[in-house]
């Protein structure tokens, strides 16, 4: 029977002194899709250092392959690599990467959908169909492609976290964020249909996670006036990565979580 779920407020804060023990995820496997920088990269790096299989995607292979060496490198458990451009891979390259992942790992443990892309910052009257066609592309139609390929491999793990990217902008509108807020509000919607469909009937915990500003490049081009360093690192935020991938959230589910206070 699935665990009993823990009804928090409809959006919460991870718990700041969260302290993971260092082999909280071992023997897991866990796919982190934009994997080669930013956050994405932390979050890879911390599940393999607290002992999961990282399965490493993105489009960048290069960035992959410095990933990868590094938690080799660190004598972390051998990661894999599934290079993928979402804003043009069609479903069958979805299939494929479910696929590859049956064949070689059987299940999945976790899965943290963080690719996005910003797009446009200008007023709804001015933006461009291609800017937010390639927004929609990558944060939203490919978040869906990957939820239906890769849940059934989900549904086979004892107990599985798969957490979705989110942002303030896609919590409340704000001017001039466009088909970035809109994609953001998109993917809480589908965090919420999904969470309340794999509600009691499978042991697959579905919630976003809203970063927070966080010191990426990302950060940089939206704010470019803003001093990097007054935000965290992406290390410093991976207590509220490791907490909702791990089983000291178990019970946790259907909620908007932020990382940062
Ligand atoms: N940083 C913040 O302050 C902040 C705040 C709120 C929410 N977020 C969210 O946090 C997540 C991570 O953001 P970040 O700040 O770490 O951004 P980032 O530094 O720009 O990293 C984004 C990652 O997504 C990958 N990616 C982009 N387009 C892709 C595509 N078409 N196919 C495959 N991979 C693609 C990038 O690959 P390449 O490196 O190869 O381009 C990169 O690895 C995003 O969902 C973002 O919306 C960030």
């Amino acid at each position: 029977m699935p665990a009993a779920r823990i009804v928090l407020n409809p959006t919460t804060t991870a718990p700041a002194d969260y302290q993971p023990r260092p082999d909280l995820l071992a023997g897991k496997k866990i796919l982190v899709t934009g994997a080669g920088d930013g956050i994405g990269r932390a979050a890879a790096e911390a599940y393999a250092a607290h002992g999961a299989t990282v399965i490493l995607l993105g489009r960048t292979v290069e960035k992959l392959e410095t990933v990868y060496d590094a938690i080799e490198a660190a004598g972390h458990p051998q990661p894999a690599i599934f290079p993928l451009d979402l804003a043009s891979a069609e479903e069958p390259s979805y299939r494929e990467l479910a696929q590859a992942i049956e064949e070689n790992f059987g299940h999945l443990d976790g899965l943290l959908l963080n690719a996005s892309v910003l797009g446009e910052r200008r007023p709804i009257d001015s933006a461009t169909w291609r800017a937010w066609e390639e927004v929609m592309q990558v944060n939203v139609n490919a978040q869906f492609l990957l939820t239906r390929y890769l849940l059934p491999l989900l549904q086979r793990a004892p107990d599985a976290s798969l957490i979705f990217t989110s942002s303030g902008v896609g919590r409340r509108g704000k001017a001039f964020w466009g088909a970035y807020a809109v994609s953001k509000f998109a993917t809480e919607g589908l965090m919420q249909v999904l969470a309340a469909e794999q509600e009691n009937t499978s042991r697959v915990r579905v919630n976003s996670l809203n970063p927070g500003g966080t010191n990426t490049a990302m950060r940089r081009a939206a704010y470019p006036a803003e001093n990097p360093a007054s935000n965290p690192a992406p290390a410093d935020i991976m207590h509220a990565y490791l907490y909702l991938m791990g089983e000291d959230s178990a019970g946790v589910h259907g909620q908007a979580v932020n990382a940062q206070g």
